[in-house]
């Protein structure tokens, strides 16, 4: 179904046109004084300021085109030209029931035969994950949801950091405690066990162990590198060693991320780019995309445009290691190949920024992006409330076992002060803890604009009034309650309808729903969901206190209102799952 923004942008172009004007000036806007117009056209002004003429004059030959069209209740001219458009609640009311009967609810189709792959949570192997990977968790997944919803064909790589030093490093620490022996072993030649002589948890002990190590003693680096060469060169014990790494982190990370609700179609990384490095270096050198730089391999990527300095991306360093930069390359030419996308979203921390130009420059320079627009969507970083960012009380970084831990004692503080969930099973409250816990953490992150800091604050985002997760979570259950009590009393629902401005303005907002996914993802911003559900969720509750609603004797009313319900329940909900927040079944 055509959004309603863009049939009445259609309509009132088509006006534009009569008049021998440029069609797009007849873009139309909800209102910015919904107190004065539902929707406003600002293309008279556009137009005049083109041709030299009174906006108003040309407003008035628009005016005088649209206002005997039955759409309209209302066309009106306002300030210096601006054209205020009020919509009869017939026409809304149509539209609404349409609305109610699309399965898709008039989500746009703004992807359709793309493709995206989406880059975010790039956690590193056996490294802490901490915040700045938890926003990346949160914002990528959104987006994916909000692409997916909008008919992408979205592919997702967590992109894992597995490759390079800190693989040395675990290997020579191992080495040096002497715990598997095998796999040192240059004369034992396979097969090497099945099972890791390692854990997760081993891991995160064992390589800030290694990095102190290495810090303390100028040898210990020398053989963490030498490692690395080995293992990136193909020494089979490094290599069985590498996939065990791979094996206990992926099970470990695969669990913290699906307990955010969060999941990836691939789980590639820089090591799985690997076998493309040597022949993308070869390629870049003969084609003298790659020079000789202090002894450096480069592909120099400033532009005479440039205003501030633009260092080259090093492709292998004096030493002969390659870096981040190089494997990011790789990748590029491995999605192109295997995804061939329209895009690639890179959801990174800002301070990224500058390695993300010179990849992408490079990446252009040497014409291995294939139809694949390149962009890095960053964020800002996540502050605890002493404006710095957000450490655990002991000063650590903060983990996502432990945020989420946190989180979730705040909610069932929360539900038993609301007195929610008293006279339920102990699993089924746990189960609701969790859940508003998630989209407390979720919601607190997502409706900041991601490239703004913004501060944690627990307390005030686990509340059940405002701008917050919980809030939205209880407005979609007390519909759902609603409804249930509708289906047991054997009330039919019918289709929704306008008969009092609470309705109108619910109805408003229902419609304008294509237009907040198109924005955000134009904006590759889920801030414009949070604005639009939360919007949607105070014109619910001010309907709900002037109308009664199971109580409203009048069945046709009653089925109306209903409808009304169950409409707002579904935008509602389909919101909410792409912010990635669940609906308890109660609360
Ligand atoms: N592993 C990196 C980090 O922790 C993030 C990876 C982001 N993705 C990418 N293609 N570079 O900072």
């Amino acid at each position: 179904m055509t959004a309603l923004s863009a049939e009445l942008s259609a309509l009132v172009g088509s006006a534009f046109a009569a008049e021998g004007l440029a069609p797009a000036l007849g873009q139309v806007t909800r209102s910015d004084r919904p107190d004065l117009a539902q929707f406003q056209c600002n293309g008279a002004l556009a137009a005049a300021k083109e041709a030299k003429a009174n906006p108003r004059v040309v407003a008035e030959k628009i005016v005088a085109r649209l206002k005997s069209n039955p759409l309209f209740s209302q066309v009106q001219i306002a300030g210096p030209g601006f054209i205020n458009l009020d919509l009869s609640d017939r026409a809304l009311s149509e539209r609404g029931v349409a609305l109610s009967q699309d399965v898709r609810l008039g989500a746009p189709e703004t992807g359709r035969g793309k493709a995206l792959v989406i880059d975010f949570g790039g956690p590193n192997i056996a490294k802490p994950m901490h915040v700045g990977h938890l926003r990346s968790a949160i914002i990528g997944d959104c987006l994916q949801r909000l692409f997916r919803a909008n008919q992408w064909h979205v592919v997702s790589d967590i992109h894992l950091g597995d490759w390079g030093l800190q693989m040395g490093q675990l290997i020579s620490e191992i080495a040096h405690r002497g715990l598997a022996p095998q796999y040192f072993d240059a004369a034992f030649s396979g097969p090497y066990p099945a099972q890791s002589p390692v854990t997760m948890d081993d891991l995160e002990e064992i390589y800030p162990a290694a990095v102190s190590a290495c810090k303390a003693d100028e040898a210990r680096l020398v053989e963490a590198r030498q490692a690395t060469a080995d293992l990136q060169a193909g020494r089979p014990g490094y290599r069985a060693l590498w996939m065990h790494f791979f094996n206990v982190s992926k099970v470990g990370l695969d669990r913290e991320y699906g307990s955010l609700g969060v999941h990836f179609d691939l789980w590639k990384g820089e090591a799985s780019v690997d076998p493309l490095v040597a022949p993308m270096i070869a390629d870049l050198k003969a084609r003298s995309v790659a020079s000789e730089s202090e002894g450096a391999l480069v592909v120099p990527v400033e532009r005479n445009s440039d205003k501030k300095e633009m260092p080259p991306l090093i492709l292998v360093k004096q030493d002969g290691a390659v870096l981040y930069g190089t494997t990011d390359l790789a990748t590029i030419i491995d999605r192109v190949r295997e995804q061939n996308p329209d895009l690639i979203l890179y959801v990174v921390d800002q301070r990224q920024h500058l390695h993300f130009e010179q990849v992408f420059r490079a990446a252009e320079k040497a014409g291995i992006t294939g139809k694949a627009a390149l962009e890095h969507a960053g964020f800002g970083t996540m502050n605890g409330t002493d404006g710095k960012p957000f450490k655990t009380r002991a000063g650590g970084v903060m983990k996502l076992f432990d945020l989420i831990a946190m989180a979730t004692a705040e909610a069932e503080k929360r539900l038993a002060e609301q007195g929610i969930g008293a006279d339920y099973s102990v699993e089924e409250r746990a189960d609701i803890a969790k859940k508003v816990a998630i989209a407390t953490i979720k919601f607190a992150d997502l409706s900041n604009y991601r490239l703004t800091d913004y501060i944690f604050d627990l307390e005030r985002f686990s509340r059940f009034e405002g701008k917050t997760g919980p809030y939205l979570q209880y407005a979609a259950v007390r519909i759902q309650s609603i409804l249930r009590r509708a289906a047991a009393e054997g009330h039919a629902i019918g289709n929704p309808q306008i008969r009092s401005p609470e309705e109108r303005a619910l109805f408003l907002q229902l419609l304008s729903l294509p237009d907040a996914m198109t924005g955000a993802e134009r904006g590759r911003a889920p801030n414009i969901l949070c604005d639009y559900v939360f919007t949607l969720a105070q014109h619910y509750s001010r309907f709900y206190a002037e109308h009664h609603i199971l109580s409203e004797p009048d069945a046709a009313v009653r089925g109306a209102r209903l409808g009304l319900c169950q409409l707002t329940l579904a935008v509602l909900a389909k919101v909410l799952d792409i912010l990635g927040i669940e609906v308890p079944q109660r609360m």
